[in-house]
């Protein structure tokens, strides 16, 4: 068979050949996080001081690269940014960790994306102000332009979801015509709960459907959301529900729950991207050949990580 160089074996999902070094790539959010570390949440209408403030890179396809990069994959970022100091500062965050900008679509209008972050460690909390309105978002044509040839696997967070189904369409049709091996895997994200996201469902190889969508269709546990939504994904797919400190599950064309518990960290210190730091290392499992138990476990890990340090640096075990 042509297949030996192919790490596909039966009781695998993802079938991952042989794809040398090309990347991942994870297109959505970039945005600048302002970070104000308390050590209780402010009341309205009050002045009080932060323990610490940082300024992070963040968006959650932006994080996942972060993670991704830390992991040791090769990796690129698909997003919209207006040239300026918040740019400026993106870019040399994505360049000093090694995540590939070239698909990134510059528009002439609107403003990159800023978010007002509160994490709390005391509670776990984070809260997040998102000042997202006028920058224009990729389109399929600007995802026309992208080689898909370097990519192994496609990552979209659900935004503008009539948009990204016609991208996942071409993505569809470049696979159509190259052997199993060497097809790019579509992940897509439904973390927001706004209807039109939810046509997302059908088109992913692997969806991410977050506590809050499933908590919205009426599932109090990931269990429940699986078994709820898995009749909403294409044929084959696999369907992954994360649910902070409950661990996460995850469900296949077998129609058998896998789950991982949490691996808390000793002390929780930021929670900000833990979901985010999830998807990256599933993502990062499924596309070298893992198994869904095995990506399932190593998100939870890496995430639990996450949980315990401000920021990415220090998740990766040395
Ligand atoms: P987010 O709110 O960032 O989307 P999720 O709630 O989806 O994050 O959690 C993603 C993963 O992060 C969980 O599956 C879990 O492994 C880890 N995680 C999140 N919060 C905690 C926590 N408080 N303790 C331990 N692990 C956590
Ligand atoms: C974390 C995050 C932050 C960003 C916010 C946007 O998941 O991506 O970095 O400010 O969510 O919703």
């Amino acid at each position: 068979m042509s297949c030996s160089k192919s790490k596909f074996h039966s009781s695998r999902l993802i079938f991952t050949g042989d794809m040398g070094d090309k990347k991942i790539l994870c297109a959505g959010l970039v945005c600048l996080d302002i970070i104000n570390v308390v050590d209780k949440f402010p009341e309205e209408d009050t002045d009080s001081r932060c323990l610490s403030q940082r300024w992070q890179r963040g968006g959650n396809a932006s994080n996942s690269c972060t993670v991704l990069s830390l992991l040791g994959a090769p990796c690129g970022f698909m997003g919209s940014l207006a040239h300026g100091p918040v740019a400026d500062f993106i870019v040399g965050d994505f360049t000093k960790r090694g995540v590939d900008i070239s698909a990134v679509a510059w528009q002439q209008e609107g403003e990159t994306p800023c978010a007002c972050c509160v994490v709390c460690p005391a509670s776990g909390s984070r809260t997040v102000l998102l000042s997202d309105m006028n920058l224009p978002d990729v389109t399929a044509d600007d995802f026309s332009k992208v080689d898909l040839s370097q990519y192994k696997w496609i990552h979209l967070e659900g935004r503008n979801a009539d948009e990204q189904v016609k991208m996942i369409q071409k993505v569809v049709l470049y696979n159509s015509k190259l052997p199993e091996e060497h097809k790019i895997t579509i992940s897509v994200e439904i973390e927001k709960v706004r209807e039109p996201l939810f046509q997302l469902f059908p088109h992913g190889d692997v969806v991410f459907v977050s506590k809050d969508v499933a908590r919205h269709f009426g599932f109090c546990s990931a269990e429940a959301a699986l078994k709820g939504l898995y009749s909403k994904v294409k044929k084959g797919a696999v369907l992954i529900c994360a649910w902070a400190e409950k661990g996460a599950d995850a469900m296949g064309p077998d129609g058998v729950a896998v789950h991982s518990d949490a691996f808390p960290p000793e002390a929780l210190v930021d929670t900000l991207g833990a979901g985010d730091t999830f998807n990256a290392a599933v993502i990062f499992t499924l596309s070298n050949g893992g198994s869904l138990k095995h990506a399932l476990t190593f998100g939870c890990q890496v995430a639990g990580r996450k949980c315990g340090v401000h920021g990415y640096d220090g998740i990766v075990a040395k």
